[in-house]
């Protein structure tokens, strides 16, 4: 029997100062499009802003409905509209941004399971990891370098076969 522990290596900043330039920035447009966000429901706000390699940014925020599961979180409506507008652009950073009309999130966020498996996707596709950074509506901000070390023994398409 053997023994693995799986560990990564998670920045804690206290404040965006901390941040290099882009990163601060990215994390102002998470915070910017949150407030775009339709949560009627939750009222619980997400805003995601992604980097891609030619310095473009793609904004996403969740997207509710009546019959709940058909809502969609950010940071899929954000990377979804990356791989539909910008295929062949390697993502190279996603900000996600957290606010509740309830209370005030001062704990950042981490992306849900759904949302792990499909930035995974991508991370696999362009063979390159992509940074996350996560922050609430105020409090420490959270990095991690590889959306895999948020999603340990992800599936992933080498199960499928075809490869
Ligand atoms: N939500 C996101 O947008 N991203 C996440 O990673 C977690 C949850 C949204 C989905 C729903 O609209 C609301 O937050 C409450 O779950």
């Amino acid at each position: 029997m053997e023994k693995k522990n799986i560990g990564f290596e998670l920045s804690i900043y206290n404040s965006e100062n901390e941040l290099s330039q882009i990163e601060r920035e990215l994390l102002q447009k998470a915070e910017a499009t949150r407030k775009n966000a339709y949560a009627p429901y939750s009222n619980f706000q997400v805003g995601a802003a992604l980097l891609l390699e030619n310095g473009e940014v793609v904004l996403g925020n969740n997207q509710e409905n009546a019959s709940y599961p058909s809502g969609l979180c950010a940071e899929r409506v954000a990377v979804f509209q990356a791989g539909a507008c910008f295929p062949d652009k390697k993502v190279m950073m996603i900000a996600i941004s957290a606010a509740s009309k309830k209370y005030t999130v001062d704990t950042p966020a981490g992306p849900c399971g759904n949302c792990r498996q499909s930035i995974a996707e991508y991370e696999q596709k362009q063979k390159t990891p992509i940074t996350i950074i996560m922050r609430g509506e105020k409090g420490k901000i959270y990095r991690c370098n590889s959306i895999s070390e948020l999603l340990p023994l992800a599936f992933n398409n080498s199960f499928l076969g075809d490869s």
